[in-house]
């Protein structure tokens, strides 16, 4: 469907502070990826509050099996696409595989990301001491940093696959410590992904921060799913966390729309979208 940009309803621009404000105020916050142009307008026509530019292209765009391969050259590519299709939605970047190494190779990316790129603030994996001086060193910079706890993607190896986190007592307690050490260290928001329900209360209650859930149960302040697992065009099996909001309805519009309202509504996720 061709958005013409004139008919997109006028909204006041979302911003990081605003997303305090919504947490502070009870509002669930909206947040869903894009990689390109015309889906990142179609965020912004169903009044998305963030589009999030996940490292997930590696996997849903480019058919890797893992979001290791992606470059920082990639981010910066698609990034600048979905800019150029958003208004008042805000736009997150994620710092790729390896972007993260110390400081000021995480400075580049986030001057490139933001500076080069259009992205309002960068998304970063873990919570190792590197990661929390990266947090410090970009926000100093006054770039928003989201933290990304849990399942973190990048660390499928350790893992062992994309593994539920947390689901025993000491790893939960470690996710809500680290959680509690990246809001120190100057992230604004978190993205907490794979965690059984109760974790993803308990971290949410414990920081002032807003914090996105995908896989983390109805209890976050918002959520985020990979926009081809909610079009139900990814190939193979939809993850359990995710639900296919194309099905039944006649455009990616409305799915859209849907997945906004079911977020806002607190109708998503239900319980068969959640780990316990
Ligand atoms: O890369 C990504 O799309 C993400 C989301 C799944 C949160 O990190």
């Amino acid at each position: 469907m061709y958005v013409d940009p004139a008919n997109v309803p006028a909204r006041k621009p979302v911003t990081v502070p605003g997303l305090h404000a919504m947490k502070a105020a009870g509002r669930r916050i909206v947040m869903l990826t894009a990689y390109d142009s015309s889906f990142a307008a179609q965020l912004e026509l169903a009044g998305i509050d963030v589009a999030l530019v996940g490292d997930s292209l590696g996997m849903v765009v480019q058919g890797h099996k893992s979001t290791l391969p992606v470059t920082l050259d990639h981010m910066v590519y698609h990034t600048r696409a979905v800019a150029r299709g958003l208004s008042a939605t805000l736009l997150i970047a994620d710092l790729p595989f390896m972007a993260d190494r110390d400081v000021p190779h995480v400075l580049e990316a986030g001057a490139r990301l933001v500076g080069e790129a259009g992205a309002a603030a960068v998304k970063i994996e873990g919570a190792a001491p590197h990661i929390l001086d990266a947090i410090a060193a970009l926000t100093a910079r006054a770039i928003p940093v989201c933290a990304h706890l849990g399942l973190t993607p990048q660390s499928v190896h350790k893992f062992g696959g994309f593994r539920i986190q947390g689901r025993e007592q000491e790893t939960a307690d470690r996710i809500v410590a680290e959680a509690q050490t990246v809001q120190a260290a100057g992230a604004d928001l978190l993205v907490l992904e794979g965690v059984p329900t109760a974790l993803g209360e308990r971290v949410t209650k414990s920081l002032q921060i807003p914090v996105i859930g995908i896989g983390a149960g109805p209890h976050c302040d918002g959520q985020v799913l990979v926009i081809h697992d909610m079009l139900g065009i990814t190939p193979g099996k939809r993850p359990k966390f995710s639900k296919d909001f194309l099905a039944g309805r006649d455009s990616v519009a409305a799915a859209i729309a849907a997945y906004a309202a079911d977020v806002r509504s607190g109708a998503f996720p239900a319980p068969e979208h959640c780990f316990n």
